[in-house]
C-alpha cells in the first residue's frame, strides 16, 4: 500500500516565519531579527509580528490544522525564546508556551515534529562569533539537551537542524543572516553546524524518551544537465558537490567527498576538521528529513543560449518543474548511501510572487493545486516502488515571512493577511484536505 497506517500527513512552518511576538515574554532577538532591523529583508516591518502565531496558535492555527485533517505538524522552536542568553537559564514563559502547543496538538491527535534550529541563532551567540566559533557546538548541544529533557515525552519526532546550507549562505554569501561574506568563515560555520548536529544526536540518545525519534532536515536541489555536454556535466557535478552533498555526504556517508576537500583546499577556504568530527556528524539517526521543491537544470550552453537560473526555489526554475525529481532523488539517496532509514518529505511546496486574489470567496491557486497533485502522485509511485517515504509535509500551512523576500513570496495553503492576521483557505488547502481524507489509512 502506498500510504501505510503510520504515514505522517502534515504541513510545515518555522518559528521565525510565523510566530511574531518577537520581544515578548522575555524572548531575545535572533540573527534574523537583527537582519530585519537593518532592513536587509523586504517588508521588514512585518518581521517582528509575522503571522502572530505566538498569540493565535490556539485560536487560529490549531483550528486550521484540525480542519485540514493533518495528523502531524512540523514546526520549530525559537532558541532565543526558551534560552534568551543562548545558554544557561531557561525562560519559563517560552518553555511553557511550547509545552502548551505540544499538549494541544496531541489532544487533537496531531503529532508534533519539532526542529530545534531553523536558521534563527540567538543574536547574543552571534555576538560571540556564532557558528564560526566552534564553541557554538557546545552551545547547541546544551540547548538541544535541555529541549529533549523538557519535551521528548511530548514530541515523537525531533530534527536537529533545517537546511544547513542556510548557514553557509549567511556566513559566506551575505545573503542570509547574519550577513557575512567570507568563504572560509562560511565553510567553518557549516562544518561546525554539522558537528553540532552530531552533538545533539548524542545528547538525544543520552537523555530523550526512548520512544522519540531524531533526524536532520537537508534540502536537495538535484542538478541535471539540460544537454549532456562536457561543460554541463562538469557543472552538475560541481554544484551537486557544493550544495546538498556537502551535507548528505558526512551525515549519511561518514565523510566529505575527495572532490569537495580538494576544491576547497585549492581555493584556500578549507575548514579545519578535528579528530572525531566526522564520527560525530555520522552518529546514527532515526529518519532523514528531505526538503524538496524542484530540480535545477544546468545549461552552460553556447553564448546567447537562454540562461537558466541555478538553485533557489521553485519559482526561480520557472517552466522547468518536473515532478519526477521527487522519486529520482529519493531513489538516488537510497542507492548512494545504502540508506535504509525512513525518509520524510519535510517540506515541499510552490511559491508564487503574485498577489493571489479571491474570486467568489475562494482564492484560486490552480498552479499550486496542480503542483501538489503531481508531487503527491510521485510520492505514491515512490512508495509503490518500495522507496519508503514515511511522511509528507506541505510547505506551508499559511503564507508566512519568506526570509529575504518578506511577504512577497507566498507558499501558503492558506492566505495570511499580515495586518489583521486573518487567514483564508485557498483552493490548494481544500485540495490537500480532500487528498488527505481520501488517502489517510489511520482512521
Ligand atoms: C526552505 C526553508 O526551510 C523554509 O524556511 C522556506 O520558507 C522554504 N524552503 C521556501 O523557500
Amino acid at each position: 500500500m502506498a500510504y501505510p497506517k503510520e504515514f505522517l500527513w502534515g504541513v510545515s512552518t518555522a518559528a521565525a516565519q510565523v510566530e511574531g511576538g518577537a520581544a515578548e515574554d522575555g524572548r531575545s532577538p535572533s540573527i534574523w531579527d537583527a537582519f530585519a532591523a537593518e532592513k536587509k529583508v523586504m517588508n521588514a516591518k512585518y518581521f517582528p509580528t509575522a503571522c502572530d502565531s505566538y498569540h493565535r496558535f490556539f485560536s487560529r492555527d490549531l483550528a486550521n490544522l484540525k480542519a485540514l485533517g493533518v495528523n502531524s505538524y512540523r514546526m520549530s522552536l525559537s532558541w532565543s525564546r526558551v534560552l534568551p542568553e543562548g545558554t544557561g537559564k531557561l525562560n519559563e514563559k517560552g518553555v511553557d508556551y511550547y509545552k502548551r502547543v505540544f499538549e494541544a496538538l496531541l489532544e487533537e491527535g496531531i503529532t508534533p515534529n519539532v526542529t530545534l534550529y531553523h536558521w534563527d541563532l540567538p543574536q547574543v551567540l552571534e555576538d560571540r562569533g556564532g557558528w564560526a566559533n566552534c564553541d557554538c557546538i557546545q552551545w547547541f548541544g546544551e540547548y538541544a539537551e535541555k529541549m529533549f529533557r523538557l519535551y521528548s515525552d511530548l514530541v515523537p519526532y525531533f530534527a536537529t537542524v533545517n537546511e544547513p546550507i542556510a548557514t553557509y549562505i549567511g556566513y559566506a554569501k551575505g545573503k542570509f543572516a547574519p550577513g557575512h561574506r567570507d568563504e572560509t568563515l562560511g565553510n567553518r560555520a557549516r562544518h561546525n553546524l554539522l558537528v553540532a548536529h552530531g552533538r545533539a544526536v548524542e545528547a538525544f540518545r543520552a537523555v530523550a524518551s526512548k520512544s522519540a525519534k531524531i533526524g536532520i532536515v537537508i534540502d536537495v536541489w538535484k542538478r541535471y544537465a539540460k544537454y549532456p555536454t562536457e561543460e554541463n556535466l562538469a557543472a552538475v557535478r560541481d554544484e551537486d558537490e557544493r550544495n546538498w552533498k556537502f551535507y548528505t555526504d558526512p551525515v549519511l556517508g561518514g565523510a566529505y567527498s575527495d572532490y569537495i576537500l580538494s576544491a576547497l583546499a585549492r581555493e584556500g577556504t578549507l575548514m579545519e576538521i578535528k579528530e572525531g568530527d566526522l564520527a560525530l556528524i555520522h552518529t546514527p539517526i532515526d529518519f532523514f528529513g528531505l526538503n524538496i521543491y524542484d530540480r535545477v537544470l544546468i545549461n552552460k550552453g553556447k553564448k546567447g543560449a537562454k540562461k537558466l537560473l541555478a538553485g533557489g526555489n521553485q519559482q526561480e526554475t520557472r517552466g522547468g518543474f518536473d515532478p519526477h525529481v521527487i522519486r529520482d532523488v529519493v531513489r538516488m539517496l537510497r542507492e548512494m548511501y545504502s540508506l535504509k532509514l525512513p525518509i520524510l518529505i519535510t517540506e515541499n511546496g510552490k511559491g508564487t510572487y503574485i498577489h493571489e486574489c479571491s474570486r467568489g470567496g475562494i482564492i484560486r491557486d490552480k498552479k499550486r493545486v496542480d503542483y501538489f497533485k503531481s508531487v503527491l502522485d510521485e510520492v505514491e509511485r515512490a512508495n509503490e516502488e518500495g522507496l519508503n517515504i514515511a511522511g509528507y509535509y506541505a510547505w506551508s500551512l499559511m503564507d508566512n515571512f519568506e526570509w529575504c523576500a518578506g511577504t512577497m513570496i507566498k507558499y501558503g495553503l492558506l492566505h495570511t493577511n499580515f495586518k489583521t492576521f486573518e487567514t483564508k483557505w485557498k483552493q490548494s488547502a481544500y485540495f490537500y484536505r480532500d487528498y488527505i481524507a481520501s488517502h489517510r489509512t489511520d482512521k
